[in-house]
C-alpha cells in the first residue's frame, strides 16, 4: 500500500493582482504556521508580472512561488513569451501548464502542453498539467473519455512525481460556483490514477492529483477527503489570504 501523497494546495491568481496583492501573499505566509506546515504544501502561482517580487515576498515562509504558462523553448524570438529557464531564474518552483483557459484562449494542443511539461522539467520545475472537461463533454458522458485522451497527449513519459502534478479541472466548474459530486470526483480522481500508473509506472501512484473549480473554504471539506483528491488548484478563493487559509485549513 502505497502511502498517499502529501497534499498541495496551489493558488492561481490568473490575469488578477497589483503590487498592492502581495499583501495578502505575506497574510499567507505569517498564517502558514509550523504546524499546517507539517500537514500541506502551499503554492501560489502570480501573474509573471508579479513573480519575482512574489517569490522575494515569500521568502522564507515555505510557500513556493509558480507561473501560470511558459514557453516550450528555453530562449529565442518568441516576443512576449517567457521560458521555464526564465521562471526557474526568478525564484520560482512550479508552472502550471495547459489550464483551460490558455487551451481555449490561445488554442494549446495536448502536443503543446506536454511540450511545456518537457520544458518545466529541464528547467527543474515542477509542471502542473492540468485537464478537464466541457459542460458539453459531462452531459454527453464523455467525461472520462475527454480526459483520459488529455492525459495520453499531455503527460510526457519518465516524470517522476517530484516533477509532476496532475490538475482535474472540470471547465464547466470554473469560477462558476458550481461543483461535481464527490461522487463524480472520485470517478475521475480514480481514472486518472489508473491511468498515470499506465503512463508513468510505479511513479503514477505518488503524483499529486488536484482537484480544481469553484473550490472554496465552504466546500473545500468535502472534496479534499474524496480518495485520490491530493489537493486543490484554487482560482478565486486563492485571491485573498481568508479564503485561501480558510481552504488550507481543512488539512490541520
Ligand atoms: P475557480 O476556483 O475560480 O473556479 O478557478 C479554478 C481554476 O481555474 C484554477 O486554476
Amino acid at each position: 500500500m502505497t502511502a498517499s501523497p502529501r497534499p498541495l494546495v496551489a493558488g492561481n491568481w490568473k490575469m488578477n493582482g497589483l503590487k498592492a496583492q502581495l499583501k495578502e501573499l505575506a497574510a499567507m505566509a505569517t498564517a502558514y504556521d509550523s504546524a499546517l506546515r507539517t500537514k500541506v504544501d502551499l503554492l501560489i502561482c502570480p501573474p509573471a508580472t508579479l513573480a519575482p517580487l512574489a517569490a522575494h515576498t515569500a521568502l522564507g515562509s515555505h510557500i513556493a512561488i509558480g507561473a501560470q504558462d511558459c514557453h516550450a523553448k528555453a530562449s529565442g524570438a518568441h516576443t512576449g513569451d517567457i521560458s521555464a529557464e526564465m521562471l526557474a531564474d526568478a525564484g520560482l518552483t512550479h508552472v502550471i501548464v495547459g489550464h483551460s483557459e490558455r487551451r481555449a484562449d490561445h488554442g494549446e494542443t495536448d502536443a503543446v502542453v506536454r511540450a511545456k511539461a518537457i520544458a518545466a522539467k529541464r528547467a527543474g520545475l515542477v509542471a502542473i498539467v492540468c485537464v478537464g472537461e466541457t459542460e458539453a463533454q459531462r452531459r454527453a458522458g464523455e467525461t472520462l473519455d475527454v480526459v483520459g485522451a488529455q492525459l495520453d497527449g499531455s503527460v510526457p513519459a519518465g516524470f517522476s512525481a517530484r516533477e509532476l502534478v496532475l490538475a482535474y479541472e472540470p471547465i464547466w466548474a470554473i469560477g462558476t460556483g458550481l461543483t461535481p459530486t464527490t461522487a463524480d470526483v472520485a470517478v475521475v480522481h480514480a481514472f486518472i490514477r489508473t491511468r498515470l500508473g499506465k503512463l508513468l509506472g510505479t511513479d503514477g501512484a505518488s503524483v499529486r492529483i488536484l482537484y480544481g473549480g469553484s473550490v472554496k473554504a465552504s466546500n473545500a471539506a468535502e472534496l479534499m477527503v474524496v480518495p485520490d483528491v491530493n489537493g486543490a488548484l484554487v482560482g478565486g478563493a486563492s485571491l485573498t489570504a481568508a479564503d485561501f487559509m480558510g481552504i488550507a485549513a481543512v488539512y490541520r
